[in-house]
């Protein structure tokens, strides 16, 4: 089977990358905006693209193969994309994901999209780059619990990696191209087109019920999950604990206010990625409201910007009703995610 899918993908980059090189010589590359990955949303920031690992489509390619393939756990049974299911707006609907051999997972599994508009990853925003953070579901042993060395050293005996990586990189299926390749790939994912977006576009209204919920997130939220990513990409502690069991960014920095910091999510796609928050406590978003409603749980580290908001049930109602225009069903559905 793995050998089928791997032929078929030997075919599509070849022909992809002959079709490129074809418009190269003829000059009629297509005008950037219209490749489907480099596509820009006029009212986000720039892209983060770092200057040796430009898009391409071998690059995204490769990155996506191998993204949906379990040869990258130590025992090939699971895949990146077992975690990061693009049903759930690559995250998953379990509080903790296990991972190779069952191993019980430490924290909730993030969403990815957008990736390409963030600097810091992980929960506690403490690695820099995309390339740095594929390193780690790799080694962790409860994780895919294996050594990138030796994933490269069985791709090269794989003709459709080692012909991609090539193509691709012009080099072998080393470190290098594993973590680049993936990190490319995850720079495509894109979402944009939730009720939302079409409202920022003027091509629909929300009806008084979103309108009243958008007004009282511009009150209550978006100091922190700012438009229009849904995020300001800082930390924050949000008051869901007087005292943490996973300290956050402190574990990262050492520094005691740090303790419970985490990074702030993005709340696009938030209907798809129950449950909730850095250890997936919170089961829906009715408990999710209910916590900002209360004000938090007052531990030393809350942030002021989270107190009692004493909404009544109108306006609860409202707020989860305009969280819910945040939900991107094309980029759930996106073929360009698709193995
Ligand atoms: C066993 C489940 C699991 C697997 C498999 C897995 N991840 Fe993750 N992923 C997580 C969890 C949990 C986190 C949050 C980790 C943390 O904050 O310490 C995470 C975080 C991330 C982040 C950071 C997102 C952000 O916004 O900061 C990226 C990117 C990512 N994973 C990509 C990948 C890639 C690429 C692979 C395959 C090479 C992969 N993951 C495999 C569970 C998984
Ligand atoms: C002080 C900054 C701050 C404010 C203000 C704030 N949040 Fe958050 N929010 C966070 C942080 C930090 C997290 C992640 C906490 C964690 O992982 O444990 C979070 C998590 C969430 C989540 C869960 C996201 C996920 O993917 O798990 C939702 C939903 C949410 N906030 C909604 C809101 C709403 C609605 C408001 C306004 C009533 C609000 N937030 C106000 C900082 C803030």
């Amino acid at each position: 089977m793995p050998i089928r899918i791997n032929q078929k993908w030997i075919l599509l980059g070849l022909a992809s990358s002959l079709y490129f090189l074809a418009c190269r010589q003829g000059e009629t590359v297509l005008p950037s905006e219209e490749v489907w990955y480099a596509r820009e949303i006029p009212y986000f920031p720039p892209k983060n693209i770092p200057s040796d690992n430009q898009l391409t489509p071998e690059r995204i390619a490769l990155g996506k193969a191998l993204f949906f393939d379990p040869i990258l756990s130590r025992d090939s049974s699971l895949s990146c994309a077992s975690c990061h299911k693009q049903e759930f707006a690559f995250a998953d609907n379990k509080t903790k994901t296990p991972g190779i051999a069952n191993r019980p997972g430490t924290r909730n599994v993030p969403v990815l999209f957008n990736l390409v508009y963030q600097d810091r990853f992980l929960r506690e925003g403490s690695l820099p780059t995309l390339e740095m953070q594929v390193l780690v579901p790799i080694q962790e042993h409860n994780e895919f619990d294996f050594n990138i060395v030796d994933i490269a050293d069985k791709l090269k005996l794989i003709p459709f990696y080692d012909s991609l990586a090539k193509l691709a990189y012009n080099r072998e299926p080393d470190p290098f191209v594993i973590t680049r390749s993936i990190s490319a790939f995850e720079r495509t994912l894109i979402s944009a087109d939730s009720k939302y977006d079409q409202v920022r576009l003027g091509k629909t209204k929300f009806n008084q019920t979103e309108e009243l919920g958008y007004s009282l997130f511009k009150t209550f939220c978006a100091s922190c999950h700012t438009e229009p990513l849904f995020t300001n990409h800082q930390n924050a502690n949000n008051g869901l604990y007087v005292h943490y069991n996973d300290p956050g960014r402190y574990r990262f920095t050492k520094i005691p206010k740090d303790s419970g910091s985490f990074k702030i999510p993005s709340l696009r796609n938030i209907a798809f990625t129950a449950p909730y928050m850095h250890n997936g406590s919170l089961k829906d978003l009715d408990a999710v409201i209910l916590h900002y409603n209360m004000g938090g749980q007052h531990g030393p580290n809350q942030d002021g910007r989270v107190q009692a908001l004493n909404l009544n049930p109108t306006q609860k109602a409202a707020l989860k009703a305009f969280l819910l225009t945040l939900s991107d069903y094309s980029f759930l559905n996106d073929p360009n995610f698709k193995p």
